[in-house]
């Protein structure tokens, strides 16, 4: 799958840096009246967003429907205003522009190889450069956020927040008709939330042949998975609009308010650290100009309510540290003041780490995704159909799942289980964890075997879109990783180690997808297809000759970095409240992916449009007059 290649090989720069980014199409201008230079800053605003990404974008436009109340975001990215970024295909290129260049130091579980690491940067963050697949994770992945002890926010305290975000739209008939595709509008969806949800106009054929053999080997076919079923195998929407344009933080937050006056953004600027007064009441933020060098002049910019940290996994818990929040062994080192010791901050990192599995078939239907490349007439017609904006090239990375349980997936999966109830948390951790972070970790572990036992929730998400190859991903891995400011240079880009794959849960339930994909491809129904393995290959059939094509298979990320500045208690090494406020300050809060305790079995997008729409809700809540 061509989504899959670009986290496995890491960035392609496909495009030159491009001259659009600063340049305004006329039908732009009204937008850009709420862009403010250096010049035009104000000394204050109500409220101060770092980072207008996709979650700073949605909490700028919440926060500014009180027209008493003004709101600046500050960017480091610009706007792109390329009309490429909009189209399916923009869902697996990622142009360096819009992207931080970062990757993850050798990961000694996966022999010792580098990881990319994926962070946004341009307007609208994540949402304005990932693959637009639209899914949700199971009600047990919320609950068990609240269970960690954050009352609110399990699966009933969101889905208001997941259908105030998101309007849906059925697919065609006809094709939900030939396809099975199935629904619950009602259930799962609002009916004028911004950010729009769709089907494409085209599948492949040989997805029936792949639904089939779902059913066969007997994995829960859902109707609707979007209302708490994410389990099983399931359709899953794009978030595209009905002329397959994505539908994005910028087009469905920023956009369509731009008469607000209150609402102002500046881009191309770094936010460096947020300032303190003596009672630790978060005042301002001082920010430097994108591409000066370190102690170049830097703005500073009071909020008089609050100040958001919406600058992503990477850049909260960087920007935490930095202004004196952290691990105090890592303060230190750095020689930055402490001012509150939180041990959370950088800790906790969790993503989807992937592998996959290859077939050819030698008798596939016709035609078939390799058409494209491979059958000059069809991609013709294809590239015809698309000038109406129909066809195969609306199709953007996939719309269907399978994420089964633990259960569903291992005989063996009760050994696997009480292996890792045996381990030895604070040996399998970062040897930068504290007693508090191995607290901490214990008590998702708890809940996380909890959930391996469950036929309710899914440990591995396998692709199918109609290919021969799909990917394998470790929804609800037990390792966790760092994110820690380089204490030589605070400005460059922070420390990230995935840890991917050290502990061997992880790699236990890998080897177990292997081999239940291999009976996946196995069943009666793919016989029409034919299918021979090529990857991991046939000759791989032990468990220990799986578990080393794994560790030399697996890349540590698919993009939902998370976690990196929690919200859970304070002595589980916690660094936001229920109510997201940064413990030990006043007037400081986070409402990006950082604060996600424990990763979802799902894409990471639809989680955090309900998530900072929540955030909004409690920000506005406690807003003083
Ligand atoms: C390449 C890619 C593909 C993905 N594919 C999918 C997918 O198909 N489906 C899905 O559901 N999810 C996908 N995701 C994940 C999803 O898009 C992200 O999890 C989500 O957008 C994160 O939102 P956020 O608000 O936490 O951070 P972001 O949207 O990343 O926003 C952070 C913003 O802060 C800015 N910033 C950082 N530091 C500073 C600073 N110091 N000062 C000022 N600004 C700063 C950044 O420039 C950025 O714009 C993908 C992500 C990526 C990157
Ligand atoms: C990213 O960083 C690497 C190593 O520092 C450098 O070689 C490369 O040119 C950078 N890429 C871009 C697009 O800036
Ligand atoms: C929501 O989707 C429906 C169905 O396609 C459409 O008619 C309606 O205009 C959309 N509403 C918004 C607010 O986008
Ligand atoms: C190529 O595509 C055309 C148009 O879809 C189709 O009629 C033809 O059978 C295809 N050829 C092969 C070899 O599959
Ligand atoms: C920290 O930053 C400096 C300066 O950019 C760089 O030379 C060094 O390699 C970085 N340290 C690490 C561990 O990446
Ligand atoms: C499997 O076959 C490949 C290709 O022939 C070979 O490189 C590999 O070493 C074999 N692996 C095992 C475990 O036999």
């Amino acid at each position: 799958m061509a989504w899959l290649k670009a986290p496995l090989l890491g960035l392609t720069p496909l495009l030159a840096l491009s001259g659009v980014v600063n340049a305004y199409p006329s039908t732009l201008l009204a937008l850009r009246d709420r862009e403010v230079n250096a010049e035009q800053l104000q000394a204050s605003y109500d409220y101060v967003i770092v980072g207008g990404g996709q979650s700073g974008l949605v909490i700028a436009n919440r926060l500014s429907e009180d027209p008493s109340k003004s709101v600046l975001v500050v960017e480091y990215g610009y706007f792109d205003n390329n009309p490429a970024q909009l189209d399916p295909s923009s869902a697996v290129n990622y142009r360096p522009i819009n992207m931080f260049n970062v990757s993850s130091v050798p990961q000694p579980g996966l022999g010792g190889r580098v990881s990319g690491a994926f962070a946004a940067s341009v307007v609208g963050g994540g949402s304005t450069v990932n693959g637009m697949m639209f899914d949700r994770g199971a009600a047990d992945d919320y609950d068990n956020w609240e269970k960690l002890g954050n009352p609110g926010w399990g699966f009933s305290g969101l889905l208001p927040y997941f259908k105030k975000s998101t309007n849906f739209t059925a697919p065609r008939a006809d094709l939900a008709e030939e396809y099975g595709i199935t629904w619950d509008a009602k259930k799962a969806y609002g009916t004028n939330g911004p950010i729009q949800a769709t089907f494409p106009d085209w599948l492949w054929p040989t997805i029936k042949v792949q639904w089939k053999a779902w059913a066969e080997l007997g994995v829960p076919i859902q109707k609707e998975a979007a209302a708490g079923d994410a389990y099983g195998a399931f359709w899953v929407p794009t978030n595209n609009d009905q002329t397959y344009r994505r539908s994005y933080a910028r087009s469905g937050y920023y956009d369509p308010v731009a008469s607000r006056k209150n609402l102002k953004i500046i881009t191309g600027y770094r936010t460096n650290e947020v300032l303190f007064s003596a009672k630790k009441h978060a005042e301002s933020i001082t920010i430097q100009e994108r591409g000066t060098p370190n102690g170049a002049p830097t703005i500073s910019v009071k909020a008089k309510q609050e100040i958001v940290l919406c600058a992503g996994w990477l850049h909260t818990p960087q920007v935490l540290q930095r202004s004196g929040l952290g691990p105090k062994d890592l303060l230190d080192e750095a020689g930055i003041k402490l001012i509150v010791d939180l041990p959370g901050v950088g800790a906790n990192l969790q993503d989807h780490a992937v592998t996959s599995i290859g077939y050819s078939y030698a008798t596939d239907l016709s035609p078939n995704p390799s058409s494209l490349y491979t059958n000059a007439t069809f991609a013709a017609w294809a590239a015809e159909q698309w000038l109406d904006r129909k066809g195969p090239l609306s199709v953007g990375v996939g719309n269907s799942l399978s994420v089964p349980s633990l259960p569903q997936m291992s005989p063996n999966y009760k050994s696997i289980i009480a292996k890792a109830q045996v381990q030895n948390a604070a040996k399998l951790l970062p040897s930068t964890y504290t007693s508090v972070n191995v607290k901490g970790f214990v008590a998702q572990r708890d809940l996380l075997l909890k959930t391996f036992s469950k036929r309710n929730n899914g440990v591995v998400e396998i692709t199918f879109s109609g290919g021969g190859t799909s990917s394998l991903s470790n929804e609800k891995p037990l390792s966790r990783g760092t994110v820690r400011l380089n204490t030589t240079d605070h400005y460059a880009e922070p420390i990230v180690d995935f840890n991917t794959l050290i502990n061997p849960t992880d790699t236990d339930i890998m080897v177990e997808s292997l081999k239940f994909a291999r009976k996946w491809f196995a069943t009666e129904a793919m016989k029409q297809l034919s299918p021979s393995e090529t990857s991991p290959g046939v000759n791989i059939t032990s468990d220990a000759d799986l578990a080393a094509y794994v560790v030399r298979s697996m890349g540590s990320t698919t993009a939902h970095s998370s976690g990196s500045a929690a919200m859970a208690p304070r002595h589980l090494a916690g660094v936001v409240s229920p109510e997201l406020l940064v413990y030990g300050v006043t007037g400081l809060s986070i409402g990006d992916i950082s604060l996600i305790p424990m990763i979802p079995s799902t894409h990471t997008c639809a989680t955090m449009y309900a998530v900072a729409e929540k955030a909004a809700d409690l920000i506005k809540k406690r807003s003083r007059k």
